[in-house]
């Protein structure tokens, strides 16, 4: 799943992968998988057995085998309905409940401000009150069978001695027969009992085979999933060493299943150590532009070329190498400063040096040594709850740098920090202009000032300032 290309996570609810993940793959594996096995070992039992008797009394074996075997299908396509019932809630309700639980603890603090819990909570409450009927449903389903099943091989037991009795046989001829019918019932009802109750269980937990196959399916035939940017396993590539400039001819995207394209054919010379500001209303295409140009996504029309060569899905793992870049919003992990800004990277790798140029060169150096005890070790919270805006943008701001990047992006990436901190950056970051090609998108123009080009995505005429 992580190997998906992007877009396959914009048409997708990460409440429902988790689920995919969390669930679906537990119970695939415990709820189907391992009855399989242990069905085919049952399976094999039962036919042992039924063999066996059938040497010693071929007519009561073959009675058996139809009559115990005919009753268990028959109990088993009568409930085929309910079966499929509890499957379809099942599906139904644990994504729902894993939807509301992950949308409400990710967005605690809007369902607080807005007093949304009882909202949030009753929803939950609905699906996991469906969730708890249907799970008590399933072992009634398997054991319904074996209360009818008992007596009547009993009973069957009774009639074949008595048919053999009927027959004139005598009772000290009958009785070693009896005794091995007594024995083979004995263990082959258990057998059929267990083997129905895993057949059952499979196909009440049909849902979780679906949901992992349909994974394999859409890899192969989604939409969002066709123009495969990689299915290579992520691997860290080397980062790509251009020279001259990156050019865009005429590209265009268009979303899925959106009729109007989110940028439009756009034609864009970035030459190599230059700065290119883009600025737009919002919802012009800038934060779209920029994943365009950091092959998130291949444009639908157009193309881009970096030094003439192609921006390929072959070569996009090794371009992202070699761009740094700051989103709108920014993403830290639950963990200490160190390892949010040199993101991805195992302790023995981080290089305490590079950790504190990028951190300086972002403006935050003086914060985390001056001000926080724990230094880079400070853990930032969930999301970097415990960090401001303008704090956690700047941390992103070192993460992009940490690895010294050939081209820098900043998606709004100052819009959270005042004026004067803001110059101070940019001033920063165009000082390394000879090292370091930037794209800026932003609102402000107070952000791309100092840029050698401006695009305006509103009016769509590159000016150079
Ligand atoms: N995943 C998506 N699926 C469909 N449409 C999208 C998606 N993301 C963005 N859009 C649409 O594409 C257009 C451009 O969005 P984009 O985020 O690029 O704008 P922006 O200029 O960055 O805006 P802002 O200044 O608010 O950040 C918008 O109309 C938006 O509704
Ligand atoms: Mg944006």
């Amino acid at each position: 799943m992580a190997s998906q290309p992007y877009p396959y996570f914009l048409q997708r609810n990460s409440g429902d992968l988790l689920k995919k993940i969390m669930d679906d793959v537990t119970n695939y594996a415990g709820g189907v998988l391992l009855p399989l096995l242990d069905t085919i070992a049952r399976v094999l039992t039962s036919v042992l057995l039924l063999a066996t008797l059938f040497l010693v009394q071929p007519v009561i074996a073959i009675s058996a085998a139809v009559i115990l075997g005919g009753f268990y299908a028959v109990t088993f396509q009568l409930l085929t309905r309910k079966r499929r019932e509890v499957d379809e809630n099942l599906k139904t309700h644990v994504t729902g409940s894993f939807r509301e639980a992950h949308q409400m603890l990710a967005g605690i603090k809007p369902v607080k401000v807005h007093r949304a819990e009882e909202h949030f909570l009753a929803r939950f409450a609905g699906h996991s009150a469906i969730m708890a009927r249907m799970f008590a449903r399933t072992p009634v389903f398997a054991n319904s069978a074996r209360y009818f099943v008992e007596p009547l091989a009993f009973g069957g037991l009774v009639v074949a001695v008595l048919l053999l009795v009927a027959r004139g046989r005598d009772f000290s001829d009958i009785l070693p027969n009896l005794g091995v019918m007594a024995l083979a019932g004995y263990r082959l009802l258990p057998s059929l009992q267990l083997l129905y109750a895993q057949v059952t269980q499979v196909s009440s937990m049909r849902h979780a085979v679906d949901e992992v196959y349909d994974e394999f399916v859409a890899a192969e035939t989604d939409k969002s999933v066709s123009r495969v940017i990689s299915t290579e396993p992520v691997t860290s590539a080397r980062p790509f060493s251009w020279d001259n400039a990156i050019t865009l001819c005429d590209v265009s995207y268009r979303y899925p299943g959106v009729s109007r394209s989110a940028v439009e054919r756009l034609s864009l010379i970035i030459p190599k150590n230059s700065s290119l500001g883009v600025i737009g209303p919002t919802g012009s295409g800038k934060s779209t532009l920029v994943d365009l140009l950091l092959g998130l996504y291949l444009p639908t029309a157009g193309d881009i070329l970096i030094d003439g060569q192609l921006l390929t899905p072959a070569l996009v793992p090794s371009w992202q190498a070699s761009v740094g870049y700051v989103p709108q919003d920014i993403f830290l992990i639950d963990d200490t400063i160190a390892r949010n800004v040199a993101f991805g990277l195992p302790d023995e790798k981080i290089d305490p040096v590079r950790l504190r140029e990028a951190c300086s060169m972002a403006q935050i150096l003086d914060f985390i040594e001056a001000d926080l005890r724990n230094g880079f070790e400070t853990k930032v919270g969930e999301r970097g709850i415990r960090l401001s805006g303008g704090q956690r943008q700047r941390i992103g701001l070192a993460r992009a740098l940490y690895h010294r990047p050939s081209l820098l992006i900043l998606d709004e990436a100052t819009s959270a920090l005042d004026v004067a901190t803001e110059a101070k950056l940019l001033e920063a970051l165009l000082s390394l202009a000879d090292k370091l090609t930037m794209v800026v998108a932003a609102h402000r123009l107070s952000a791309v000032d100092n840029c050698d080009q401006v695009f305006d995505l509103g009016n769509e005429i590159p000016a150079v300032v």
